[in-house]
């Protein structure tokens, strides 16, 4: 294993995006390989077993075909149903996403938490596992999002349609006054500033990217794998059929400041 391999990191569209970009800021020597497997999006509503099977497909080739030297699941929805089965077949470090329930409890005044999430994350056993560690004196509020995930995808973060359900997904939150909300889905840190927009200034909203990065960070450390040298570059590559992805993914990563070659011809 070479330390200048890149780190390859996978979700089910473009949703872990936003957990690349912590990582690029955090580790800019770190080549990075990212896999949308937007052809199978949203796993929100799919079973366990189809999941696993596409989380195989995308590390596989990140580690066949990109020389993958960790991994990084960024998806709450595949890290939940397939974390565990995951880290049983791949020898390199996996690392995956978890909703930020704990950061959550520490920023909460009122003791009232709201979780948006997918299905998927929501209903898991790991998911239920987590927010039982942390119940007692913090009432948490979980809600589910179905269509949000497809909105991004088609780069619907400007229209009416994406505030309407955002609304919708929002109010019995705002009903339980919620003063923190926890983004549950990497999607979802696309919309962030919607959610600000609706929930209002006060409301703390919190997710894991920063704290994956860090991870990631760590665990190089742990395996002597961290790159010293300049030598790096960024890629992206996704199976969308819609001839519009690259332009959305390039409206999406305009705050980025790194540049990456875009490939639509994996798996
Ligand atoms: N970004 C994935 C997550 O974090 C989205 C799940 C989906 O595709 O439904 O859960």
């Amino acid at each position: 294993m070479k330390n200048t391999q890149p780190i390859g990191i996978f979700d089910s569209g473009v949703g872990g995006i936003s957990v690349m970009s912590h990582i690029q800021s955090l580790l800019p020597n770190e080549s990075l390989a990212y896999v949308a497997d937007s052809l199978f999006a949203p796993y929100g509503l799919k079973s366990k077993d189809v999941i696993l099977e596409r989380s195989k497909t995308a590390i596989d080739y990140l580690i066949k075909k990109q020389s993958s030297k960790l991994i990084v699941v960024a998806c709450n929805t595949a890290t939940a149903a397939a974390i565990q089965e995951l880290r049983h077949i791949y020898e390199i470090p996996i690392i995956g996403m978890e909703p930020a329930i704990k950061p959550a409890t520490k920023a909460t005044i009122c003791k009232k938490v709201g979780i948006l999430a997918t299905n998927g994350t929501l209903e898991s056993a790991k998911f239920s596992a987590l927010l039982e560690t942390y119940s007692g004196e913090i009432d948490f509020h979980t809600q589910p999002c179905p269509g949000l995930v497809e909105l991004i995808e088609q780069g619907k973060i400007n229209d009416l349609s994406i505030n309407i359900l955002i609304q919708k997904y929002l109010d019995p939150l705002i009903e339980k006054k919620v003063d923190t909300i926890v983004l549950g889905c990497t999607h979802y840190i696309f919309i962030r500033k919607l959610i600000k927009n609706q929930m209002g200034a006060n409301v703390r909203i919190i997710d894991t990217g920063l704290a994956v990065a860090k991870q990631v960070k760590s665990e190089l450390e742990k395996f002597s794998l961290t790159n010293k040298t300049n030598e790096k570059y960024y890629s992206i590559f996704t199976n969308s059929q819609n001839l519009k992805m690259e332009e959305i993914i390039r409206s999406m990563t305009t705050n980025l400041d790194f540049n990456y070659s875009y490939h639509s011809n994996w798996n």
